[in-house]
C-alpha cells in the first residue's frame, strides 16, 4: 500500500509521502509527524506537552496565573447615571463601560476596540470625557455620569444629536454615541479655554472661539470613525460650537 501510494504521488508530480520525517529534531529522539497525530488522538495535547520538555514551565505559569488572579468579590459603588442615583455591588475588575452596557443595560456606549484607541466608548464624567474601557467603575465612585441616553430631554434631542442627524455626521452609527459626547465635553473644554496641539496662542486665556476646523479635527482625534463620516461630523461640531448662548443654553451641559 506504502509503495502504491509513494508510486502514485510520485506520478502526480508529488514529493514522497513525509508523514516519517521528524517533525521537531531532538536530541531525545525524533518526534515524526504519523506520531504527532497518532499520540494527540489517543491522548490530546495535553499528553503531546506532558512529554515534552516545557512541561514544567507550562505548569508553573498556569500556578502564577492562578496565585494572581484578584479576588472576586463584589464592592459597592454609588454613582448618578444621567440624572439618577444607583447603589450598586460590582467586581472590583469591572470597568466602567462593562458596567454600563453589562450591568446597568445602557448599551448606548460602545465597545469598539477596548483599548483606549477609538473613542467609541466615550462617555462624561462630572462634565469631562473620557474613555469608559479604560476607566474602573470603583475608581469612579460617586461621580456623575451622563451617556448618549443621558443627553436627550424626553423626545427633545441635544443640540449637539440634533446637529449630527442634520449633517449627516455618521453612517453605521457605531462610533456616533461617542462622538457626540466626546463632542458635548470638548465644547466645554474649549469654553474654559483649554488649548490644543493647533491653538495658535497658547498663553491666551478665556474660551477657545471660534474654533476652526482644525480646532475641531484636533480636539476630536481620538473618535475614531470606521465609516468616514468625518465632514458631517466637523460640520455638526462647528454648528454648535457657533450657536449664540442664549439659543443654546444646552451647549456644554449634559
Ligand atoms: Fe474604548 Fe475604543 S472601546 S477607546
Ligand atoms: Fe460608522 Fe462612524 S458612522 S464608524
Amino acid at each position: 500500500m506504502t509503495s502504491l501510494l509513494s508510486d502514485e504521488r510520485q506520478a502526480d508530480g508529488l514529493p514522497d509521502d513525509d508523514s516519517n520525517r521528524p517533525l521537531i529534531p531532538s536530541p531525545a529522539g525524533q518526534l515524526t509527524r504519523r506520531a504527532f497525530l497518532a499520540e494527540s488522538g489517543t491522548t490530546g495535547i495535553a499528553g503531546i506537552l506532558a512529554s515534552a520538555p516545557m512541561a514544567a514551565s507550562v505548569a508553573s505559569a498556569a500556578q502564577a496565573d492562578a496565585d494572581a488572579a484578584p479576588p472576586s468579590s463584589s464592592m459597592a459603588l454609588a454613582l448618578r447615571v444621567n440624572g439618577k442615583p444607583h447603589a450598586l455591588q460590582v467586581d472590583p475588575r469591572t470597568t466602567l463601560l462593562d458596567l454600563l452596557r453589562e450591568q446597568m443595560a445602557l448599551p448606548g456606549t460602545k465597545k469598539g476596540c477596548d483599548h483606549g484607541q477609538c473613542g467609541a466608548c466615550t462617555v462624561l464624567v462630572n462634565n469631562r470625557r473620557i474613555n469608559s474601557c479604560l476607566a474602573l467603575a470603583l475608581s469612579h465612585d460617586g461621580a456623575e455620569i451622563t451617556t448618549i441616553e443621558g443627553l436627550a430631554r424626553g423626545s427633545e434631542l441635544h443640540p449637539m444629536q440634533a446637529a449630527f442627524v442634520k449633517h449627516d455626521g455618521f453612517q453605521c452609527g457605531y462610533c456616533t454615541s461617542g462622538q457626540i459626547c466626546s463632542a458635548v465635553g470638548m465644547l466645554r473644554e474649549a469654553e474654559q479655554g483649554a488649548p490644543s496641539h493647533v491653538t495658535a496662542d497658547v498663553r491666551r486665556t478665556g474660551p477657545v472661539a471660534p474654533l476652526s476646523d482644525a480646532e475641531i479635527r484636533e480636539r476630536m482625534s481620538g473618535n475614531i470613525c470606521r465609516c468616514g463620516a468625518y465632514p458631517g461630523i466637523v460640520a455638526a461640531v462647528r454648528e454648535v460650537s457657533r450657536m449664540p448662548r442664549a439659543a443654546n443654553t444646552r451647549r456644554s451641559r449634559a
